[in-house]
This record gives C-alpha cells, sequence and structure tokens, in this order.
C-alpha cells in the first residue's frame, strides 16, 4: 500500500491594538501598536483545489487570502483553513493577522523555514492596501513582527524596515515600553475599516479642522513615545484620553465607545477607542485590570486582560 504525503504547515499570527495615532497613521503620522497573544491559526496543505475553511477560494469571503495567494504565490492549490481566537471587525487586526499568516504559511510551504520578516511585512500591507484601497503598513508590521511597534517618518532607534506608498513614507521601529496591563473592552458591534478610513478621507478633504486633528494626533504620538521611554503611566494615560478625545471629534467613535471609555475613568490612568472604530475595541492602560474589567462588564462591553506579546508570526509545524 502506498502512502500518499501532504505538505502541511501552520503558520501563527498575534493579534493587535493600536496604543496611539491610528487613522492620523493613514496620512504619515506616527503611531504605535502592541501585539498581544491572541493567535490566528492558517493550517495550508497542499491540494487538489483552492479552498478555504472547506469552502472554494473567492473573492467575496476570502478576499485576503485570494490577493496573498493571486500576487505572492507560484505552487499547485491549497487547502487553507483559519482558527482564529481574533474576534472579527473589532480592530484587532484580524485582517492583518489573517494575510500574515497565510503568507508565512505559503512561504512554508514553498520550502522556507525561516521568516524573513521586513520581506513579509511589506507583501502583506501590499495585500491590504490593495483589498482596502488605502492603509498603513500599522497592523501588518505589527502582526509580523510582534512586541510593540512604532511607525514615525523618520528613521530612529531601533529601526526594523521602510515602507513608501504613494505620498507616505513610513519608517518601523521596535519599541521598548514598561511592563503594562491593558484590559480591551470589546463593544462586539462591527466596525469596518475600510469604510472608516473612507470617512476620515472625506472630512480630511474638505476640512480644515480635520486635517489639523489628524497633525494633533501625530504631535501625541510623539509626545506619548516619550512618556513611555520614562515609564510615566500617568501621562500616558492622559494622551491616551486626549487622543480618545480627537479620535470621537474626527467622527469615528459611537455611542457604546464612548460609554466604556467612561465607564472605566476612575479605574485606570486613560482609555481610548483603538483600531478604526466605528464599533470594535476600546483600550485601557490601568494598574487595577480586574475592576476596569467589571467596570467594562457592566457598561455592556466584553472585557479582556492582555499583555504585550513578544512573539510576532511564526511557523508551528512544517
Ligand atoms: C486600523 O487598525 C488602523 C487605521 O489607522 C487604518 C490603517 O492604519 O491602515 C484606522
Amino acid at each position: 500500500m502506498s502512502t500518499i504525503h501532504q505538505t502541511v504547515v501552520i503558520a501563527v499570527s498575534p493579534a493587535k491594538f493600536i496604543l496611539f495615532g491610528e487613522h492620523a497613521v493613514v496620512y504619515g503620522e506616527p503611531a504605535i501598536a502592541v501585539a498581544i497573544d491572541l493567535p490566528l491559526r492558517i493550517i495550508a496543505t497542499e491540494a487538489k483545489a483552492f479552498t478555504v475553511d472547506g469552502q472554494a477560494l473567492n473573492e467575496r469571503s476570502h478576499a485576503y487570502i485570494k490577493r496573498a495567494i493571486d500576487n505572492y504565490w507560484e505552487g499547485g492549490p491549497v487547502a487553507i483553513e483559519i482558527r482564529s481566537d481574533v474576534p472579527r471587525a473589532s480592530g484587532l487586526g484580524s485582517s492583518a493577522a489573517v494575510t500574515v499568516a497565510t503568507l508565512a504559511a505559503l512561504r512554508g510551504l514553498a520550502g522556507e523555514d525561516k521568516i524573513e520578516e521586513e520581506a513579509l511585512a511589506k507583501s502583506a500591507f501590499e495585500v491590504e492596501f490593495s483589498v482596502q484601497g488605502r492603509a498603513s503598513p500599522t497592523d501588518t508590521s505589527t502582526c509580523t513582527h510582534g512586541n510593540v511597534v512604532m511607525l514615525a517618518r523618520k528613521a530612529g532607534e531601533n529601526l526594523l524596515w521602510h515602507v513608501q506608498k504613494e505620498d507616505n513614507s513610513w519608517y518601523i521601529h521596535h519599541l521598548d515600553i514598561p511592563d503594562a496591563t491593558f484590559v480591551l473592552g470589546n463593544t462586539r458591534q462591527r466596525g469596518r475599516t475600510w469604510e472608516m478610513v473612507a470617512k476620515v478621507r472625506r472630512y480630511y478633504d474638505k476640512s480644515g479642522h480635520a486635517r489639523e486633528t489628524i497633525r494633533e494626533i501625530g504631535d501625541m504620538t510623539l509626545e506619548a513615545n516619550k512618556a513611555l521611554g520614562k515609564g510615566d503611566l500617568v501621562a500616558i494615560g492622559e494622551l491616551m484620553t486626549k487622543n480618545h478625545m480627537r479620535l470621537s471629534s474626527l467622527g469615528v467613535s459611537n455611542k457604546m465607545l464612548e460609554k466604556l471609555v467612561k465607564a472605566v475613568s476612575s479605574h485606570s490612568y486613560g482609555a481610548k477607542l483603538t483600531g478604526a472604530g466605528g464599533g470594535g475595541c476600546m483600550v485601557a492602560l490601568t494598574d487595577r485590570p480586574e475592576r476596569t474589567a467589571k467596570a467594562i462588564e457592566n457598561a455592556g462591553g466584553t472585557p479582556m486582560i492582555v499583555k504585550p506579546s513578544k512573539q510576532g508570526v511564526r511557523i508551528v509545524k512544517k
């Protein structure tokens, strides 16, 4: 009896939240994002047809995976399975994690043992950009590298790579931050990134106030970087709350996000919505995680206590 050998590769990506600078980063302003240990696994197997979770691969249901395969895969058909702890459309980077883990798994199938982070992050950004029509490399770089990542206009210490797209230039750095506990609050309302990014774009194009707000968010992120360097949790928290107010004035908050941010105000250093907004999650910085989580729950959200994850994308089985 002959045995058929199928090659199977499993790649796992962390999720992420944005600590400072979402939306503004799309216009080249700085941002700081944190990888978290919510795993998204892609299981890729050589197969007779391209499928995702048993369904024929198609643009409508699997835009990111299809684009990754179309642009970066030269081999035969692959069956992809997604096993994810990352809630979708919640601001925690599920599309970036799918893209990054898919590309890593494909590279594994092609015989690569070690992930080359820079090349992978750049390909993942191109996939996200082409699916969403507009994006920054924040989510894809954070899921690739893990840890904490800072995007800046200029190269500085601990530079990882540089991404140029149209008029924008982002220098992506590894950032060390003080030991801190964050609590996420999920509104369980879906926020669609491309819709929120397009909404801010329309406002930016017609309003000087919106353009000024984007610049102010950029300045806050630079200040936050200094506060992180000093381990000044009080200053970081205050800047988070200020950043939230600017995001609200851009029109990307909603009632539930406001409710959750308000609910944690007396238990945390500061809080803000995180990611594209319009639903999704908020994040609080606190040294009383249990009480903060309870306050989120009492206000109708789903809390999750998280710590930054050291691990970026990796191949766990080949
Ligand atoms: C989404 O997680 C973050 C945004 O800034 C979009 C992006 O950076 O691509 C809203």
